[in-house]
């Protein structure tokens, strides 16, 4: 079977590497790709949302399975496109992609099915919200742009004066341009984050081994937030209670409010969540693997990435042999552009790659690289995601910092803290109430949601 991953980052990279390794895939293409995945497979030189070209490829190729990345492409409609051209497609279609392309149709779900939340309002007029936000006793608050920002329409505020100011940005200044049309604005919990990835096929569930990343710039998670500059895997805050809880509380009836919604959802489903001490709400929902939390999951995923996400593509999730994982540890360091997250350069030569890939148990994945008359440059922010597995956290740790200390290019940085956090998170149970059963909820048409444990 040929297969064809759409995207160009780090994610898409990993996801290359290990469709790769699959007896069942004889080729691997990647649109557009990036110098990385080129060393996988084939780059396409077609855009990732344009959704007709990419069909046509498909087609000419005969692709057997189509693998989309990104949230653009996704609200791009590629999936739909696929569908609509009869070839087989793991990623969430249009209408299922809203519950990380509208922020508003997410928490009026989760409102509906009593899935544990942050309260919240919404506003479609900057007056309404500002006067909303006087006449509140509570100033810490949320302000959230209803569309998709590339993780930076969330201001998590300390004041009144902030959140105002949020709004007037957002809303009236439109710094997300039509992202910003609506908001919700909602109230800011307190806890420890975490993510809890799945595959689903529209019923059956299977969750993944755990992952977190890291989202602030620099060192203890202090300066602006990135697209991620890290993250570790397993992730120890969660515990199988904890886990549990989460299925019971979060995946089950989010894919089952989805399914009630006619908007069955296939893909990878991520929860971001915030343990609290009522329990894990959910911060937000992803419809696809994290960067870089897919880096240190897929290197750690032992079974054929190709036979699973096939099966979530044709609804065969129930059919496929328990997921195998190896039990160590994996950690991933993003290494940056100079001025990273702000404006970077690009083109500089990388150097030193061959050597950290002679390591043991490092695998360097790429994000944003290209190739320049024969040589490896850099093209993007994020520009390396160096992965090692280890015997522990810590020795992951020093095996993935070992490999970065063996490239360079002008300008070149990362994290010195990825994976601390890991420590810090003593493992907790936390009591709740049972959650409530809201009105309209009961058995959805056609077959039942059922969520595959990891066998003991
Ligand atoms: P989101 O894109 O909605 O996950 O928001 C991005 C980040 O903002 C999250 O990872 C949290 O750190 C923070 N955040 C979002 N919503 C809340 C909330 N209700 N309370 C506290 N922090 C939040
Ligand atoms: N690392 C977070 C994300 O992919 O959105």
């Amino acid at each position: 079977m040929k297969v064809l991953v759409i995207g160009q980052g780090g994610r898409e990279h990993a996801l290359c590497w290990k469709l790769k390794q699959s007896p069942k895939v004889t080729q691997v293409f990647c649109a557009p790709g990036n110098a990385g995945t080129a060393l996988e497979g084939t780059n396409v030189d077609i855009k990732a949302t344009d959704s007709v070209r990419l069909v046509k490829f498909a087609q000419t190729e005969k692709i057997g399975l189509v693998v989309v990345g990104p949230e653009v492409s996704l609200v791009a409609g590629v999936t739909d496109a696929m569908e609509a051209a009869g070839i087989p497609v793991f990623g969430p279609s249009l209408i299922a992609a809203e519950l990380e392309g509208s922020k508003v149709f997410m928490k009026e779900l989760l409102r509906k099915h009593a899935i544990p939340s942050a309260e919240f309002s919404v506003f479609e007029n900057s007056e309404a919200a500002e006067n909303y936000v006087n006449d509140r006793e509570e100033c810490r608050l949320v302000v959230k742009a209803d569309g998709l920002c590339a993780g930076k329409g969330v201001v998590v505020c300390g004041s009144k004066t902030e959140a105002i100011d949020a709004i007037r940005r957002i809303m009236r200044a439109r710094e997300f341009g039509d992202a910003g049309k609506r908001i919700v604005i909602e109230e800011r919990l307190d806890g420890q984050e975490a993510s809890v990835l799945a595959f689903v096929d529209g019923n059956t569930i299977i969750p993944l081994e755990t992952a977190q990343d890291h989202k602030a710039a620099y060192d203890d998670d202090r300066g602006p937030n990135t697209g991620g500059m890290g993250a570790y895997s397993p992730a120890p805050l969660i515990t199988p209670e904890l886990m549990a809880q989460i299925e019971v509380q979060v995946l089950i009836p989010t894919v089952h409010a989805m399914k009630r919604a006619k908007r069955p959802f296939r893909g990878v489903l991520y929860a971001g969540l915030m343990i609290t001490t009522q329990g894990p709400k959910v911060l937000e929902f992803n419809v696809r693997f994290g960067d870089p939390e897919a880096q240190p999951i897929l290197m750690r995923l032992k079974s054929d990435l190709a036979e699973i996400l096939l099966a979530a593509a044709t609804g065969k999730l129930d059919t496929i042999p328990d997921l195998e994982w190896d039990p160590r540890p994996a950690v991933c360091v993003v290494m940056a552009a100079e001025g990273y997250p702000g404006d970077y350069p690009k083109g500089h030569e990388i150097r030193g790659l061959d050597e950290a890939a002679k390591l043991p148990d490092v695998k360097v994945f790429h994000a944003g690289t290209t190739t320049r008359a024969g040589k490896i440059v850099s093209d993007g922010g994020r520009v390396l995601g160096v992965t090692a597995l280890g015997d522990s956290i810590a020795n992951a740790k020093f095996k993935a910092y070992q490999a970065v200390k063996c490239i360079r290019w002008d300008g070149s940085w990362c994290r010195k803290d990825i994976s601390n956090k890991a420590r810090e998170d003593g493992p907790r149970l936390i009591q709740t109430a049972q959650r409530p059963v809201a009105d309209g909820e009961g058995k959805p048409e056609g077959q039942e949601t059922t969520l595959r444990r990891k066998p003991e």
